[in-house]
C-alpha cells in the first residue's frame, strides 16, 4: 500500500493517478498489455476513432528528427464500431480509465461517435480532437477559429452526457481565446497539445521525407512550446487541463503539474520505452516519499511566478 496519494479528480472525472497515455501512440491500450499492468495506469486515451475504418495516409509516414518525431499517418484507425466490438470488451476487464479519442470531417461524424460511444457504455470520457481538418470549412480545423471551436463543442455537450475533454491545436497564433470558447460550450476539461507542423527533407533526393510532404511534429523538441500553452490556457479558463508534450520522465511531468495541469498524457516516449508510463509513475510515487508530500495535488498549480 503506497504512502503516497497519487489520485486525482478533474472536477468528476476520477483518475487514480494522473498518469494518462497519449493518443495514437499507444494504440487501444491492448497493444501494451504484454509489457506492463494497464491497471496501474491514471487511463488509457485510445488511438483517434472515427465513424468509419480510416487506411490513413500512404508511408513514409514517420521520420525521426533530432529531438523528436514528424509523423503523418492520417488518423488510421478501426472505426467506431469494430473498436466497440473487438477492443472495448477486453479494455473494459482492467481498472482504469477509458478515454475515447474521437474526430470526424463534419460535427455530424463527431456527433455519431460521441452518440456511439456513449450507448456502449464503459467509456470515462471523450476527447474530441479539433485538429482534424474539417472538409466542409475548406480543410480548415475547428481548432483554429473560436468559433467554430465553441460550435462544435457546444453541439457535443448537447449531444452527450460523458465528461468532455478537447484536445487543442497548437497551430494558432493565440491558444487563450480558443480554450475559453471551448469552456464557453460546455467542455468539461481541456487537453493540449496536440502536434506541431512540421517537415523534413532528403538532400539526396530533394524529396520530402514524409509522402504528406508535412507532417506533426511531436516528443522533446515541442515540451517548451506545450509547456508555455498549458501555462496560458490554465490562466484562461476555470475547467481542469491536461497537459501533452513531450513528457519523457518524472521532471517534465513534475513541470505540467506545477504549472498547473491536473493530470499529463504520455506519447512519444511510448515508443522509446514501452514501459515508461509505469516507470513515471513509480518515480513520481518515489518523488512524493522522498519529499515528504502525502500528496499529488499539493504539487499542482504551485508555479511561482514573482
Ligand atoms: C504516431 C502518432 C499518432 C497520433 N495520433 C493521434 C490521434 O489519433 N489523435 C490525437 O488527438 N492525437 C494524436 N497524436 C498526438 C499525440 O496524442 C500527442 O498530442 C502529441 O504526440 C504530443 O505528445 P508527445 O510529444 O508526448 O508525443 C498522435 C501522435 C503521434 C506521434
Amino acid at each position: 500500500m503506497s504512502k503516497v496519494n497519487l489520485a486525482v479528480d478533474l472536477n468528476g472525472l476520477k483518475l487514480k493517478n494522473p498518469i494518462l497515455t497519449a493518443s495514437g501512440t499507444f494504440g487501444y491500450g491492448l497493444e501494451y498489455a504484454p509489457y506492463l499492468d494497464l491497471n496501474r495506469l491514471g487511463g488509457v486515451v485510445v488511438k483517434g476513432l472515427s465513424l468509419w475504418e480510416e487506411e490513413g495516409t500512404s508511408p513514409p509516414r514517420i521520420w525521426e528528427t533530432a529531438s523528436g518525431m514528424l509523423n503523418a499517418i492520417g488518423l488510421q484507425n478501426i472505426g467506431v464500431e469494430r473498436f466497440i466490438a473487438e477492443k472495448l470488451p477486453k479494455l473494459k476487464e482492467y481498472d482504469t480509465a477509458i478515454i475515447a479519442n474521437i474526430w470526424g470531417k463534419t460535427i455530424d461524424d463527431y456527433l455519431k461517435v460521441a452518440e456511439r460511444l456513449e450507448k456502449a457504455g464503459d467509456i470515462s470520457a471523450l476527447e474530441v480532437n479539433i485538429s482534424c481538418p474539417n472538409i466542409k470549412k475548406g480543410g480548415m480545423s475547428f481548432g483554429v477559429s473560436p468559433d467554430s471551436a465553441y460550435d462544435i463543442t457546444c453541439r457535443l455537450n448537447e449531444a452527450t452526457s460523458l465528461f468532455l475533454i478537447v484536445k487543442l491545436s497548437p497551430n494558432v497564433a493565440d491558444i487563450k481565446p480558443i480554450a475559453k470558447a471551448v469552456e464557453e460550450g460546455g467542455a468539461d476539461a481541456l487537453s493540449l497539445i496536440n502536434t506541431l507542423i512540421g517537415m523534413a527533407v532528403d538532400v539526396e533526393t530533394k524529396r520530402p521525407r514524409l509522402k504528406n510532404i508535412t507532417g506533426g511534429l511531436s516528443g522533446p523538441a515541442i515540451k517548451p512550446v506545450a509547456l508555455r500553452m498549458v501555462y496560458e490556457a490554465i490562466k484562461a479558463v476555470q475547467i481542469p487541463v491536461i497537459g501533452i508534450g513531450g513528457i519523457m520522465d518524472l521532471y517534465d511531468v513534475l513541470e505540467f503539474l506545477i504549472v498547473g495541469a491536473r493530470a499529463v498524457e504520455i506519447g512519444s516516449a511510448n515508443f522509446v520505452n514501452p514501459r515508461v508510463t509505469i516507470e513515471i509513475i513509480e518515480a513520481l510515487e518515489g518523488y512524493l516519499e522522498e519529499k515528504g508530500i502525502p500528496d499529488v495535488n499539493e504539487i499542482i498549480a504551485t508555479l511561482e511566478v514573482e
